[in-house]
């Protein structure tokens, strides 16, 4: 694993949400803000009874600066509404705070965050959950099941099951919702990813 400095550094250990958006703007706790437009922070209510956890900004995200705003972003918009969920009722974040990618010509090829920038960019997610305190967390997908479950979860395995992250804060895992994009099959992995939320907003209400 590369070893990078990591964020805690950079991380308030005061002040809400707005804090933290504006320290994560001087964070250099591992080589991504270099390539990167900028960094993309969580988005929604402090007071979110549930929290989702993504893995990094794609290409969109890190030209506008907001969280989930791509083609994902609107794959997730309604798969939320379809399973009852208001986005504007959750909180919404990344594993990872910046983009990583791969240049192809003029294109920028999304590139699987490494676990040591995972591991670099924990202390903000961690700061996220103090602030935010979620009743629930949802994982969406392998990356931050690696950042919130260990290495040894699969979420092919568990997925809408009820399961614990390590402090005892309810959890549900899923796929990312790029996975649903990318689908072959997209009826049926947009249906199951609808009972997944489903069957996370279940365990709040
Ligand atoms: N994929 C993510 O995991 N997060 C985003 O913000 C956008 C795409
Ligand atoms: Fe800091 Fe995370 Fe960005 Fe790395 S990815 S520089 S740890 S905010």
């Amino acid at each position: 694993m590369e070893k990078f400095p990591g964020a805690e550094e950079w991380v308030p250990a005061r002040g809400g949400l707005p804090k933290v958006a504006e320290r994560l703007k001087d964070c250099r706790g591992c080589d991504l803000w270099e390539d990167a437009e900028q960094v993309v922070p969580g988005d929604g209510p402090a007071k979110a009874r549930m929290m989702l956890v993504g893995e990094q900004p794609g290409d969109v995200e890190d030209k506008e600066g907001q969280v989930f705003v791509g083609p994902a972003g609107r794959l997730l918009d309604k798969a939320l509404e379809a399973a009852g969920i208001t986005r504007d009722s959750v909180y919404i974040t990344n594993a990872v705070k910046h983009f990583r990618f791969e240049r192809r010509g003029k294109r920028r090829i999304h590139k699987t965050p490494a676990v040591g920038h995972i591991v670099a960019c924990g202390p903000w997610l961690a700061r996220e959950r103090e602030i935010v305190k979620p009743e629930l967390v949802v994982v969406l997908g392998a990356v931050a099941a690696r950042a919130l479950l260990g290495t040894g979860f699969k979420v092919t395995e568990h997925r809408g099951e009820p399961v614990e992250l390590p402090d005892g804060t309810a959890a549900v895992a899923t796929v990312h919702p790029s996975s649903v994009v990318r689908s072959e099959e997209y009826r049926r992995d947009f249906g199951l990813f609808v009972d997944d939320l489903r069957a996370a907003g279940a365990l709040l209400a």
